[in-house]
């Protein structure tokens, strides 16, 4: 009898509920019983309260189990799990699970399918067809693709990606530079690391037409210190594209050279902006550089640097494969293709939903997500990270596009979205979002250093004034101004978005749920 095939996700957020145990019992239970099994570490399909999710390929397909416990593999088997068995934990082919089958997966539509330690199973999968594209391509009509497909950088920012390709092309010197940015800083975000887990080559592929298309030899990804499992893969991965000739000194026989190194990050929240890590990069304290002159004029090491997200470099090969109008024809107004939204929190099912720009608030929380954990009300959902507008209900209905957000005074930034239920203190989150800002600052400038820490002092004496009885009302309505105007000084005169966005969250609270701040709450 030949082997048995089981995928059992290797991707962080599984073996942090055992998949790890899981892939051990399978191997160990079928030896038991004579059968031998080949057992692939996956990535996730990103439906979290699945995991682990086991999958069996059989003759009719592949067969999913979830959430499957390391004690109920001795049982799984007895059911027949190596032949796509009944069971209460079979899921059936996942292809067709709801929660996958709504979503327009393009630039995660590998995770939890392949093999992310198999070259081949890349290539079998549509892999490196953009870059075949490109190589036959002139790299201005690489970047003029990109910039036609109307993708805009998925690391917060969203500024256009072929603007930023077109200006590094420009540059007449030399050395270039393409540095991702897999810091992944924000709170509720977790796409990079399931790309660069579950579907490495995918970023690799997409940092090689870039350094074709602006005439960049080297690569760098700046990856957080915390995703180990990450850096594993993309370990294994790079060596895999350079023995296969994907990198090195000739390109798939193109003659162009191109390289990546990863460097891990210091841990800090501002080694995610882009020139904090550039800094970081180059081996000093991660502090934020005064532009101009823009990273793309004068980057790393002083010459022209391409600074992306992980999405956004992991889409382009996308974008070069079927064509800019394909992608472009996702989305809604500006905002063009897809995203992959995360959802995290207090939320029944949490996960990865990739879909066009435009899903609205309401039908990722309540659909998707199902609502909260608990199961009490939702009252509240954070979207884009620690510096993220707290959207009140009544807002439910906004779509998840850049400009729809910002109508709002909201933003989309990486497109993490954090659930809370009725039990939310918003005072206490304002208080948070400052805490943060003074925790994470870089000290550079003062609106930053100095204005979080006097918020902090600002809404712990609202808090202690809303349940105080003694306190007069005409303080409370001064300190809500002063918490105002502080909001505007960070805003306008912070150096870069850690100051000048941690007034998102604050005035969100204070606008929408002002009853948290004042007395008798
Ligand atoms: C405080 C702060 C933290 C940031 N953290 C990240 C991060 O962790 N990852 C990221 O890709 N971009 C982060 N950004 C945005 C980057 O500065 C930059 O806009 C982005 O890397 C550019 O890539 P993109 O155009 O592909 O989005 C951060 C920005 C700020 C102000
Ligand atoms: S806003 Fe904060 S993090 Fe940004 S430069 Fe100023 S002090 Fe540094």
């Amino acid at each position: 009898m030949s082997a048995v095939t089981l995928y059992v996700p290797g991707d962080a957020s599984a073996v942090s509920v055992g998949a790890d145990r899981v892939a051990s019992a399978l191997e160990m239970e079928a030896g038991k019983r004579g059968r031998e099994v080949r057992i692939v570490r996956n990535g996730s399909r990103g439906l979290f309260w699945l995991e682990p999710l086991v999958e069996v390929v059989t003759a009719a397909g592949r067969v999913a189990y979830g959430p499957v416990s390391a004690a109920q593999v001795s049982k799984l088997l007895d059911a027949g799990l190596l032949e796509g068995g009944a069971h209460e934990l079979r899921l059936g082919d996942m292809a067709v699970h709801p929660w996958l089958a709504s979503q327009q997966r393009l630039t995660c539509a590998r995770l939890g399918i392949v093999d992310p330690a198999s070259l081949d199973d890349y290539l079998a999968h549509g892999g490196y067809a953009g870059l075949g594209a490109a190589l036959a391509m002139q790299p201005a009509d690489i970047v003029r693709t990109v910039a036609e497909s109307g993708l805009r950088g998925r690391g917060g920012a969203a500024f256009p990606t072929g603007i930023k390709w077109q200006t590094v092309l420009d540059q007449r010197v030399a050395q270039k530079y393409i540095a991702c940015n897999a810091d992944e800083g924000d709170s509720g975000t977790f796409s990079d690391r399931m790309l660069m887990e579950g579907d490495p080559l995918s970023l690799i592929e997409g940092m090689t037409i870039a350094g074709l298309a602006v005439g960049a030899t080297q690569g760098y990804i700046y990856l957080r210190v915390e995703y180990p499992h990450a850096a594993r893969a993309l370990a294994r991965a790079l060596k895999a594209a350079r023995e296969r000739g994907y990198l090195g000194a000739d390109v798939r026989g193109s003659g162009k050279s191109f390289d990546i190194a990863v460097r891990l990050g210091a841990g800090a929240y501002i080694c995610g902006e882009e020139t904090s890590m550039l800094e970081s990069l180059e081996g000093r304290r991660g502090e934020v550089r005064v532009r101009p002159p823009l990273p793309a004029i004068k980057g790393l090491f002083g010459q022209p640097t391409v600074v992306n997200n992980v999405v956004t470099l992991a889409t382009v090969p996308i974008v070069l494969a079927r064509g800019a109008q394909f992608y472009k024809d996702f989305g809604v107004g500006k905002s063009r293709g897809t995203i992959p939204l995360q959802l995290a929190g207090n939320v029944k099912q949490g996960g990865l939903v990739e879909r066009a720009f435009g899903l609205t608030v309401n039908e990722l929380v309540n659909g998707y997500g199902g609502g909260s954990a608990t199961g009490r009300p939702v009252r509240t959902v954070q979207i884009g990270g620690p510096l993220g507008a707290y959207l009140p209900t009544s807002q439910f209905d906004t779509p998840l596009e850049y400009e729809a957000l910002s109508a709002k005074n909201a933003l989309l930034g990486h497109g993490g979205v954090v659930v809370f239920d009725d039990r939310v203190d918003m005072a206490r989150m304002a208080r948070y979002a400052l805490e943060f800002c003074a925790v994470e600052s870089c000290g550079k400038c003062t609106p930053c250093r100095l204005g979080s820490a006097r918020g902090v002092e600002l809404v712990d004496r609202i808090i202690s004034t809303r349940t105080g009885a003694t306190v007069p009302n005409v303080r409370l309505d001064g300190d809500l101004a002063l918490l105002d105007e502080l909001c505007d000084t960070m805003f306008n005169g912070s150096l870069c978005g850690l100051g000048g966005m941690t007034p998102f969250p604050v005035r969100s609270a204070l606008t929408h749920f002002r009853e948290d701040f004042q007395r008798g709450h």
